[in-house]
């Protein structure tokens, strides 16, 4: 029998939106034809991963040595440590070892991870909204209490807010950036303000919050913007991130949780991290990816294409009259309800779907009034869908 408490999860409407939003994408094209439907629904990267990582898929593929294929340590090869080390070090500017990183099965697992390590039930996870749906989950997963902070203007880090959510309770403050829904991607001075006042909270209350910025779209990027380097900002944080988007690798589930140097119980952390990495029952990263990012992570990739089409995008929404926040990283467009419209943000999409555009409410991600188009489809896609953008708007008069 299905336990209760999974039932009501499975059952709720947010829970499952996307995914469902997904299937019935796929029902609509039976239906419609391919061309007819607008799927926006899925941050599925539509790159095909770089040369060089194909490259050495084969390379690691020819490996015939004894062993290649069997367990490891936990936490993953000690080369490949070392090789995610030098990338940390590169993007946060603090010098890492590879024993301060452990390897996961993507950013999904490094999060749970990092959580269960640090979460007492009871304790609170503080995120600031909107933010990726499935933190619901995954703090839920570890007895925590997820506690929603909404955002300041142009959905920057309303670092006030956040430090009042602060208790002696709080296990961590989770950031996403670029962020999944908005793309916005936070500037350092937002990361030193919230550094500052995670500080003042540790002073007044003996427990230092640990910062986890949660990064698979770090690399994609637009306008010139910079993810900041965190561990140069505030001494307790943590690093979770894959190679699901800026290598195109979402399926072979290969991620890092790297922790700063300079965290007060560093080591301690890292174990934590790799124990729940085994009690979880992922046991170890996949071994053969974790060789083939090891020989590739530094390929060149050109996300030139993800920037035009969220520019094709954001013309399109500005001709039809749909306000939106202007994405600076990551392939998603937060876009606003129209305030003419009479219901919230799922009736809204309901109506898209009525004329085959597919997204994501806003409320699954904390941002009620709002919806999410993921523009990592064709950009035929983008263009044609101007027409049913066109007609939904109109239906509102
Ligand atoms: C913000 C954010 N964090 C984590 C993940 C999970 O990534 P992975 O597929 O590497 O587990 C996603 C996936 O969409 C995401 O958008």
């Amino acid at each position: 029998m299905i336990a209760q408490y999974m039932k009501e999860l499975m059952g709720s409407r947010s829970a499952s939106a996307i995914r469902r939003m997904f299937e019935e994408g796929i029902a609509l094209k039976k239906v419609h034809g391919e061309e007819n439907v607008f799927d926006f629904s899925l941050g599925n990267p539509d790159l095909d991963p770089p040369e060089k990582v194909l490259a050495a898929i084969e390379e690691v593929a020819r490996d015939r040595a004894h062993g290649a294929h069997g367990y490891m340590p936990n936490a993953g090869y000690g080369w490949v440590r070392d090789e995610m080390a030098r990338k940390v070090s590169s993007e946060q500017g603090v010098e890492v070892g590879g024993q301060n990183v452990v390897m996961t099965v993507g950013a999904a697992s490094a999060l749970n991870c990092v959580l269960k390590a640090v979460v007492n039930p009871g304790d609170e996870v503080v995120v600031p909204a909107p933010f990726f749906a499935e933190y619901r989950n995954y703090v839920r997963n570890h007895g925590g209490v997820l506690v929603e902070v909404p955002p300041g203007d142009g959905f920057s880090l309303d670092v006030g807010a956040i430090g009042a959510r602060l208790t002696e309770r709080t296990a961590a403050v989770l950031i996403n950036s670029p962020n999944n829904p908005t793309g916005r991607v936070y500037r350092r001075g937002e990361i030193e303000s919230l550094a500052e006042v995670l500080r003042k909270h540790a002073e007044s209350c003996s427990r230092a919050p640990l910062l986890v910025c949660d990064e698979p779209y770090r690399a994609i990027t637009y306008d010139g913007a910079v993810v900041a380097p965190a561990f140069q900002c505030y001494d307790d944080s943590v690093v979770v991130t894959s190679f699901a988007k800026d290598l195109s690798l979402p399926g072979e589930r290969l991620g890092y949780v790297a922790v700063s140097p300079r965290c007060s119980f560093a080591s301690e952390l890292v174990g934590a991290v790799t124990f729940s990495l085994r009690v979880l029952g992922c046991v170890n990263a996949p071994a053969f990816f974790q060789k083939v990012v090891a020989k590739s992570w530094d390929a060149e990739v050109d996300y030139s294409s993800y920037e035009r089409r969220r520019d094709l995008l954001m013309e399109i929404l500005d001709r039809v009259g749909i306000e939106y926040a202007r994405p600076e990283g990551a392939f998603y467009l937060f876009c606003k309800v129209p305030g003419r419209f009479s219901g919230g943000d799922a009736e809204f999409c309901d109506l898209l779907k009525k004329h085959l555009v597919l997204c994501a409410p806003g409320a699954g991600f904390g941002g009620p009034g709002w919806f999410r188009l993921a523009y990592c489809v064709p950009e035929s896609t983008i263009v044609n869908s101007e027409r049913a953008f066109r007609a939904a708007v109109a239906e509102i008069g």
